[in-house]
């Protein structure tokens, strides 16, 4: 089978596609056919060795699938050939056969295509994680969105107006923020031409934003925090400009704001079953027409690299898919 190797960090060019063995399913694994791998910024980041994981070489990126399944590990319980799945890998996604853990893995909700299955997981959850469990959001709240375009950006917005909130999505250019209108933001500020923190405290009558949802660190996130109100919450997700922002805690101390840590990959192996009831709610939301990711383009595994080079590039629109036909 096909896979596309990083064989040494360093930059997304040297990727290659190489032939390999059909990776080997464990007990408790399933080896799935895999139809669609989305992609995502950690993928960037881990082929050049710049991710917190630095998994052994050579390995292929890509984190999440959707697919067909072809083998069942033997302890591998509730699966059979044939199943429509989605899984969360980790690594080996962007191949034409991947193994994943059963327990990472749910069947595809009735309706839901091999791309949006590929596209939901990643994004959707963490933004529901981070707005849910940590931001506790309530209806009513004021909620900024910085990166409002990109994969976990539009997701949340989409879980953000799923639960009640008003969405101010924020981004850098007016291309991306129709993007965010059609998915559901309420408001929209350009970062790149408005002052970000002046126009969140025109958007909020001067009282400032309740939380914070921020993919994006560099300048944005100190802008951000001065617009939040008494008592708002920060939430840091992720620092796609490539600068971690150091930030002076009197802003904190002074309106009582909570900075508060997002990291939702580990918070599925603290709370396994709050990830689950997560996915039954995200399942439920999407049956209902709620949330529904943006598949702005599919690539080829051919270019899968390509896919990876234009999300660090920061020219991704909701997601990129990688097929396999
Ligand atoms: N904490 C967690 O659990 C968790 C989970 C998933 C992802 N993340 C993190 O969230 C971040 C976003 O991931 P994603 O998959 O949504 O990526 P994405 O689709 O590329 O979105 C990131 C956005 O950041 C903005 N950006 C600003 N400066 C940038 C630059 N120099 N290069 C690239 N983008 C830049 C872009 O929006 P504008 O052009 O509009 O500024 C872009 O749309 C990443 O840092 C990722 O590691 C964290």
């Amino acid at each position: 089978m096909k896979a596309l190797l990083c064989e040494a960090y360093g930059p997304i060019e040297t990727l290659q596609v190489r032939e390999v063995p059909s990776p080997v399913p464990g007990p408790r694994q399933l080896l799935i056919q895999v139809k669609a791998a989305g992609v995502n910024f950690p993928d960037a980041l881990m082929v050049q060795g710049r991710y917190q994981v630095k998994p052994a070489l050579p390995f292929a990126p890509g984190a999440e699938i959707a697919g067909v399944v072809k083998a069942v590990g033997a302890e591998a319980k509730g699966f059979e050939v044939g199943d429509r799945v989605m899984a969360l890998v980790s690594t080996g996604g962007f191949a034409q056969e991947c193994v994943a853990d059963a327990a990472r893995t749910t069947p595809l909700p009735g309706g839901m295509d091999f791309d949006t299955g590929a596209a939901l997981v990643l994004t959707y959850a963490t933004s529901l994680h981070a707005l849910k469990d940590v931001g506790a959001v309530r209806p009513g709240e004021t909620l900024v969105v910085l990166g409002a375009a990109g994969g976990v950006g539009i997701s949340a917005i989409e879980v953000g107006k799923a639960m009640g909130a008003r969405v101010i999505a924020a981004a850098s250019t007016d291309e991306k923020l129709a993007l965010c209108r059609e998915v559901g933001a309420d408001e929209t500020i350009n970062y790149s031409t408005e002052n970000l923190k002046d126009r969140i405290n025109e958007l909020t009558g001067g009282k400032g934003a309740d939380l914070v949802y921020d993919p994006v660190g560099g300048s944005y996130t100190e802008q951000a925090l001065r617009a939040i109100a008494w008592r708002g919450r920060l939430l840091v997700i992720g620092f796609a400009a490539g600068d971690i922002p150091k930030i002076p805690l009197n802003l904190a101390l002074l309106k009582e704001r909570q900075i508060l840590g997002v990291y939702w990959g580990d918070s599925t192996k603290h709370d396994p079953a709050g990830h689950l009831a997560n996915l039954r709610q995200l399942e439920a939301w999407f049956v209902e027409g709620k949330i529904k990711p943006i598949v702005s383009e599919r690539f080829p595994l051919e270019r899968a690299r390509d896919a990876i080079a234009l999300i660090a590039n920061r020219g991704v629109k909701g997601k990129v898919v990688v097929v396999n036909d």
